[in-house]
């Protein structure tokens, strides 16, 4: 069994990695980490483990860690990582970093929008973990930035008509809408039910932080520069994730052309979900799973695309997607311990 350590245990995205690896057939849970409940059981944090996770809540020992585990997810706030890694890593352990800190290529673009990095040295060995893109640079990374859940929601349905060429890159406009566990298990006045209930919102409107780590990937894809409109909106609910995307065509093309352009380059993915023409996504259908399942409308007299995606902002937009990852870096099936069916209703 491979033995596996979650740091930031007690957080939202910890709680998602403790509840999917939980039915992992390959995977072994060892070590669970948090300071505020250091000690205490993990299901007394969340009871709906109530008889089935038997760990405690521990402290974070870097010696203790690397003789317990095999694989270390680190689900705690970005500027933290970049300081656990290190130690992680010369003690041969694999990675996945659910935080922004290793998702960029360059430190200069992360530390445009974050902070000042102390593992620039570990830049040449991180790869962006989004799983249906960069498979073949996963399969042998040892350090994965996990992707943010808005950029899985928004690159996942343009990449493959930025490769075809199809796209007018100064039109894309990305209009997202997320649930409430975004932001994390902390109190904020921003997430107060009484603030989201009955109410809908747009948030850091110009000057979201997701939004470079998307242009930095579209641009890969386009092949030349690549600068959206980003807008994310607050969803008055606890999960899930919308993205409606709208941009000009560069050529008149049949909603054929789409589906096949999109299909082909998904035909080997086990989670994403292609819906026809005219279809519109909805985040019920993904809830609690690692799908991604993507929509599409051509607006034929403007030449325009409207695309649809939908996530579960915990499992495809955080710790399923980290799992995924696993899997592939280990190479077990990319399926293990994922294969969760959606509510009907
Ligand atoms: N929520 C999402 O939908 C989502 C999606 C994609 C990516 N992510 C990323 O995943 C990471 C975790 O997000 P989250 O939503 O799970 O946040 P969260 O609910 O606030 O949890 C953060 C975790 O980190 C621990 N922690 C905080 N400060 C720490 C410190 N100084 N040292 C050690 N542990 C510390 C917390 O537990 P203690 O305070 O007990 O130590 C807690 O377990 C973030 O980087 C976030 O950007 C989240």
């Amino acid at each position: 069994m491979i033995r596996i350590g979650i740091v930031g245990a007690t957080g939202y995205a910890g709680a998602e990695l403790v509840r999917i690896l939980s039915g992992h057939p390959d995977a072994s849970l060892t070590v669970l980490t948090s300071r505020q409940y250091a000690g205490q059981p993990f299901e007394k944090i969340y009871p709906a483990f109530k008889g089935l996770v038997g760990l405690n809540c521990e402290a974070y020992d870097t010696d203790q860690i690397c003789s317990q585990t095999d694989v270390v997810f680190l689900a705690l706030p970005h500027k933290l990582p970049m300081a656990f890694a290190p130690d992680l890593l010369k003690n041969g352990k694999k990675v996945i970093d659910l935080s922004a800190d290793f998702r960029f290529s360059d430190p200069v673009k992360y530390e445009a929008v974050y902070q000042p990095h102390t593992s620039k040295d570990l830049f040449s060995q991180s790869v962006y973990g989004l799983s249906e893109v960069f498979f073949d640079q996963i399969k042998n990374a040892d350090l994965i930035g996990n992707p943010g859940c808005y950029p899985t929601s928004v690159i996942l349905p343009l990449y493959p008509l930025l490769k075809d060429g199809l796209i007018d890159v100064s039109t894309i406009i990305a209009d997202s809408k997320s649930g409430a566990s975004g932001a994390g298990r902390s109190l904020s006045l921003t997430t107060h039910i009484c603030e989201i209930s009955e109410s809908f919102k747009a948030y850091k409107v110009t000057g979201h932080r997701h939004k470079p780590e998307m242009d930095e990937v579209l641009t890969g894809a386009a092949g030349q520069s690549v600068d959206i409109t980003f807008i994310p909106h607050l969803l008055p609910m606890s999960r899930g994730m919308e993205s409606t995307i709208y941009a000009s065509l560069k050529k008149r093309v049949t909603p054929e052309y789409i589906y096949n352009c999109l299909a082909e380059f998904y035909s080997d993915c086990p989670f994403i979900r292609l819906y026809d023409h005219g279809i519109a996504t909805d985040t019920a259908n993904v809830r609690g799973t690692n799908f991604c399942d993507i929509g599409f409308f051509l607006e034929k007299d403007k030449n325009r695309i409207v695309m649809m995606s939908v996530i579960d902002n915990l499992v495809k937009g955080a710790a399923g997607q980290a799992v995924q990852n696993m899997n592939i870096m280990l190479g077990l099936d990319e399926t293990a311990g994922l294969n969760i069916m959606p509510y009907p209703i």
